[in-house]
């Protein structure tokens, strides 16, 4: 069987195109979307994933603004640059790039900001209102994953889904939307880890396999079905001379194996990341418009 390959490239072209019209009538009415990137320390990694973000902001004419902090930040002089920040007009979202130091509490600093300034998804009002299924913005890569399965035309709707991973940032926040009782929504969800006694027995059943662990090539194709739609969160840097990097980047899945049996599957690069930062351009024009609207209704 040869699998559909899910073009997140394509995907989260066509969301960008989609918030044109949006972003053109937030810039005639004097209201910018604005971004604001909050870097602390100098982790390579971290600097790609921030300049990829400017560099998408720029592609739409979204205004983005970077702060760089050193790894010796406290955690205090951080809370309060966020504070600062936030209180710009001209900042519609802000999002303060994780991992953190050890000696900074991530969790601090996720509720530190506004719910409405919060593009990442990450403040527990979020987290609540997509708990509960009210509208409110939600987590990049979750919200991208459930995009890249309705525009694929996979709709888990009524599908068993099995997650692999339970992180705060993936695999607990896309159990929670696909589980809720709404359109494109609507699946029987299952969340493994590694405390989970038969991993493969629980992929076996699975008609969408959501594998989020950060193990290179774990999910191997004995561990699927015929006619599995895959989603491949991994983003694993591995050892390979032959790249002039000296490394390359796999998903959490044998993708050549697996592929095979798939009926559709995310290449890794190309897959979800693409759709992560579209996501957080929606999520960034969205909080303008909230600021908008807010603004429109004092006036009243
Ligand atoms: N493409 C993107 O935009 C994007 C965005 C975010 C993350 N990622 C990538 O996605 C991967 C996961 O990220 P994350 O932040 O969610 O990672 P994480 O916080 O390290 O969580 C990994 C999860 O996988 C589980 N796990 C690990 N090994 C396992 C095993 N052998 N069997 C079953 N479960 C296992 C862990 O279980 P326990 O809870 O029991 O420890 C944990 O829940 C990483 O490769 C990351 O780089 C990509």
């Amino acid at each position: 069987m040869q699998a559909q390959i899910i073009d997140g490239n394509r995907i989260a072209s066509q969301i960008k195109e989609e918030l044109r019209d949006r972003l053109t009538k937030l810039h005639f009415a004097g209201h910018s979307p604005g971004l604001a990137v909050v870097l602390v320390g100098e982790d390579p990694a971290s600097k790609v994933y921030v300049s990829m973000k400017a560099r998408e902001c720029k592609e739409l004419g979204i205004l983005s603004k970077q702060l760089d902090l050193p790894e010796t930040v406290s955690e205090e002089e951080l809370l309060k640059n966020i504070d600062y920040i936030q209180a710009d007009p001209k900042v519609h979202g802000i999002l303060v790039q994780m991992p953190l130091p050890p000696h900074i509490s991530e969790a601090k600093v996720m509720e530190r900001i506004e719910p409405d300034k919060d593009v990442d998804g990450f403040h527990p009002v979020n987290i609540g209102r997509m708990l509960m299924g009210a509208p409110g913005i939600l987590p990049c890569t979750p919200h991208g994953i459930q995009e890249l399965l309705i525009r694929s035309g996979n709709s888990p709707e009524g599908k068993d889904v099995v997650v692999v991973g339970r992180s705060n940032i993936v695999g607990k926040p896309i159990a929670a939307i696909l589980m809720q009782k709404a359109k494109d929504a609507n699946a029987t969800v299952t969340i493994c880890h590694s405390g989970t006694r038969d991993l493969a027995q629980h992929t076996k059943q699975a008609d969408v396999l959501i594998a989020a662990m950060g193990r290179p090539q774990f999910i191997k194709a004995d561990m699927v079905k015929e006619g599995v739609v895959v989603i491949d969160v991994g983003m694993n840097r591995v050892e390979d001379p032959k790249s002039e990097k000296g490394y390359r980047l796999v998903g959490d899945v044998d993708y050549e194996a697996v592929s095979r049996k798939a009926k559709a599957i995310t290449p890794v690069p190309g897959g979800v990341g693409p759709m992560t930062r579209a996501m957080l351009m929606a999520n960034t024009v969205r909080a303008a418009e909230i600021a908008f609207e807010k603004s429109q209704a004092k006036k009243h």
